[in-house]
């Protein structure tokens, strides 16, 4: 076995990009379609792993939000939510930072407590018993409009202490950053940090405007900044992360195949980038599986490994100390190794 194989499975990491609803793996859908009576457009969880075939991110998100039908009731919102964090941990995750979009179920009438609840009692279970630390992101529909953005922090007010940020995601062209300027201002005034899905497929401007006009504290993927210099020092000389997901940006086609994704590029240009598998049964590849693809195609040493693991521990929304911490069980990790 390859050393840097191992060497990669076993590192501590966070994994700071996923997408709770994107997580469903096939065979929990169906059992939860069949506990909740909802009918599915697939015969099979074979089926639908044939139809995971996409032309582009809308694509993806056709089949993304059909998938979401599936989610109720609390005990699904816990239940696929453990799954993950039991699959995270076996990849040696220690810090998950995980996306849900509520608009998504709150307009099917699932009550936001609810949802809310079953995520956190995995949480909790999962810090428990696995020794995993977790925070929940909040995603807002970008593709939505400000005011239903603005009506959803509201809603979620009551777990103000349970969030750890609030994130956007959804169809990126033509939903430009600056359309939700008011409403970044309003969770960074209430003292929430932020985060934007941009520059996946849209262009290097939506990343400027994240950075410029909603000052978010992390991008996710944002690797079309590499088409303007003067933006990536910008990130480079502000410390602002990208939660970059190779494969993901491989099956959406937004870069034509592995060995030419910017993510060698970003890193040696001094960018705080991360590894993130996004919603990882939809794209075959959970955290691992990005690294060891990426390891393979972009020939990264044991020292980019290493940086890729830092940089997601530095970039995570840990309190100080336990940051510290986790980067010392980093550091003593690969003294071992
Ligand atoms: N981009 C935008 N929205 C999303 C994604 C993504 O990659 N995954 C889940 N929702
Ligand atoms: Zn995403």
């Amino acid at each position: 076995m390859d050393r840097i194989q191992d060497f990669i499975r076993g590192i501590p990491k966070a994994e700071l990009h996923m997408h709770i609803e994107g997580c469903i793996e096939p065979d929990l859908m169906f059992t939860l379609a069949k506990r909740n009576g909802v009918s599915l457009p697939w015969e099979s969880p074979e089926a639908l792993r044939d139809a995971y075939k996409f032309d582009n991110l809308q694509s993806f998100l056709n089949l993304y939000f059909e998938g979401c039908k599936v989610l109720v009731r609390k005990q699904d919102f816990y239940d696929v939510t453990y799954a993950y964090l039991v699959r995270a941990h076996a990849d040696n995750v220690v810090r998950a930072e995980l996306f849900i979009g509520p608009q998504t179920f709150i307009e099917k009438g699932v009550p936001l407590s609810d949802l809310i609840e079953g995520v956190l009692g995995a949480f909790r279970d999962a810090e428990r018993t696995l020794g995993i630390s977790t925070g929940l992101i909040i995603s807002t529909h970008r593709h939505r409009s400000e005011a239903d953005a603005l009506t959803l922090l509201e809603q979620i007010m009551p777990w103000k202490e349970h969030i750890i940020s609030i994130g956007m995601g959804g169809a990126e062209i033509p939903h430009p950053p600056s359309k939700f300027a008011r409403f970044f201002a309003v969770c960074r005034a209430r003292g929430f940090r932020t985060c934007i899905h941009a520059g996946e497929e849209g262009p290097s401007d939506y990343v400027r405007q994240a950075v410029e006009d909603l000052r978010v504290d992390r991008i996710d993927h944002g690797i079309a900044c590499l088409s303007d210099a003067a933006l990536v020092a910008e990130l480079v000389k502000r410390r602002i992360p990208l939660t970059v997901c190779p494969v993901s940006n491989v099956k959406l086609g937004v870069v034509p195949s592995l060995d030419v994704h910017p993510l060698r590029d970003l890193l040696d240009a001094g960018v705080v980038v991360t590894i993130n598998s996004d919603d990882p049964p939809y794209f075959g590849a959970y955290i691992n599986e990005n690294f060891l693809r990426c390891q393979a195609t972009l020939w990264l040493e044991f020292e980019q490994v290493t940086a890729l693991a830092r940089n997601s521990i530095t970039a995570s929304f840990l309190d100080e100390d336990t940051r510290r911490a986790l980067l010392s069980r980093l550091d003593a990790y690969c003294a071992e190794f």
